[in-house]
C-alpha cells in the first residue's frame, strides 16, 4: 500500500504513512488560469492499493473534485485498488431528505467518487453512519473521541463530566466517558429545518459543582456550544470545555466560543485550524494497516 498526499492534507498523510511504515506519493497540483484543476502523481503506483488522504472541508467542491481526478489518476496509472480516506467528509449533514425535494448529497457525493476510482473509503465520525450503508463501495467511519479524551486525562482532568449537546450524539459522550472515567449526559436539541435555528435545554442534567467537557462531531459557527455553554452555567458547572473532531469553526466561532465561558476549545487535524491539537494520524494508521493485512 502507498500514501498519495491529498493537497488538502499533506502534512495528515505524512504523519499517517510514517507511523504506519507506508512510502507516500507526492502531488504535483496547480489550477489552469481558468480555473480548472489539474492533478498529477509524482511517483508509480502500478499494481499498488493506494489511500489517498484528502479532507473535504471547505472549499469542499474543489477538494472533491481533486480527491475524483487523485482516484481517476491512480486508476490510469495501474493502481489495484484506491481508497479515499476522508478526515472530513464533506456533504455528510445533508444524510437524508429532511424536505420534499431535497436530495441525499453525501450519498451523490459517494456516487461521484465510485464513478471516478475510488473503490472503498474511510472517514472519521462521520455525522451519521447510517449515511455510510448508501454508498456503492465499502465505507466505515473511525472516532477520534479516546484520542480528544485522552487529551483532557493529560491535563489533569480525568473524571470530568463528558457531555453531548444533544441526544443523538450520546454515544460520543459515552466513548469520552470511557476514557475519562466520570459522568456522562447530554443536553436536548431541537432544529426548525427552515430557518437553521437551534433551541436547546437541558432538564434533568446535574452538573453542579462539575468540570465539564462537550464532545460533539463538528463544530461549525460554534452555536451550539455557545448555547450549551450558557446552559451549563446556568446549571453551576464550575469549567466548560469543549472538544470536537472536525474543527469548521466559521467566521469567528473560536472567539464567540471563548467568549461564552468556555475555558478551550480543542478539535483534530481533520480541518485544518487553530485548534487541531490532537492529530488523528495514529488512527488512520492504524485503520491502514489492519487493511494492509486484512
Ligand atoms: C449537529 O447535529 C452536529 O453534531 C453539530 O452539533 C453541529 O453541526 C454544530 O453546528 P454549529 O457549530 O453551527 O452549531
Amino acid at each position: 500500500m502507498k500514501v498519495v498526499l491529498g493537497p488538502a492534507s499533506k502534512a495528515l498523510g505524512e504523519k499517517t504513512a510514517e507511523l504506519a511504515g507506508l512510502e507516500t506519493v507526492g502531488v504535483a497540483y496547480k489550477l489552469f488560469p481558468d480555473g480548472e484543476a489539474y492533478v498529477r502523481l509524482e511517483s508509480p503506483v502500478q499494481g499498488e492499493h493506494v489511500a489517498i488522504v484528502q479532507t473535504t472541508s471547505a472549499p469542499q467542491d474543489s477538494r472533491l473534485m481533486q480527491l475524483a481526478f487523485l482516484a481517476g489518476a491512480a486508476k490510469w496509472n495501474g493502481a489495484s485498488k484506491v481508497t479515499a480516506v476522508v478526515p472530513y467528509l464533506g456533504y455528510a449533514r445533508q444524510d437524508k431528505m429532511f424536505l420534499q425535494g431535497e436530495g441525499v448529497s453525501v450519498e451523490t457525493v459517494a456516487r461521484m467518487l465510485n464513478a471516478a476510482g475510488v473503490d472503498a473509503l474511510v472517514t472519521v465520525n462521520v455525522h451519521a453512519e447510517s449515511a455510510l450503508k448508501t454508498f456503492p463501495f465499502p465505507a466505515k467511519t473511525l472516532s477520534a473521541i479516546p484520542l480528544l479524551a485522552e487529551y483532557f486525562v493529560k491535563k489533569g482532568y480525568k473524571k470530568a463530566f463528558a457531555l453531548a449537546p444533544d441526544k443523538g450524539a450520546m454515544y460520543i459522550a459515552e466513548q469520552a466517558q470511557a476514557v475519562l472515567g466520570g459522568g456522562a449526559g447530554h443536553l436536548d436539541k431541537k432544529r426548525d429545518r427552515y430557518t437553521g435555528q437551534t433551541t436547546q435545554t437541558g432538564e434533568g442534567l446535574n452538573v453542579k459543582g462539575e468540570t465539564v467537557i462537550i464532545f460533539d462531531d463538528i463544530i461549525s459557527t460554534g452555536g451550539t456550544i455557545v448555547g450549551a455553554a450558557k446552559i451549563l452555567r446556568e446549571l453551576g458547572a464550575t469549567k466548560v470545555f469543549t472538544a470536537c473532531v472536525h474543527p469548521v469553526l466559521v467566521g469567528d466561532a473560536e472567539k464567540r466560543i471563548l467568549a461564552a465561558g468556555v475555558e478551550e476549545v480543542v478539535g483534530t487535524d481533520s480541518v485544518s485550524s487553530d485548534v487541531g491539537k490532537v492529530s488523528l494520524a495514529p488512527l488512520i494508521a492504524e485503520a491502514l494497516k489492519a487493511q494492509e493485512s486484512g
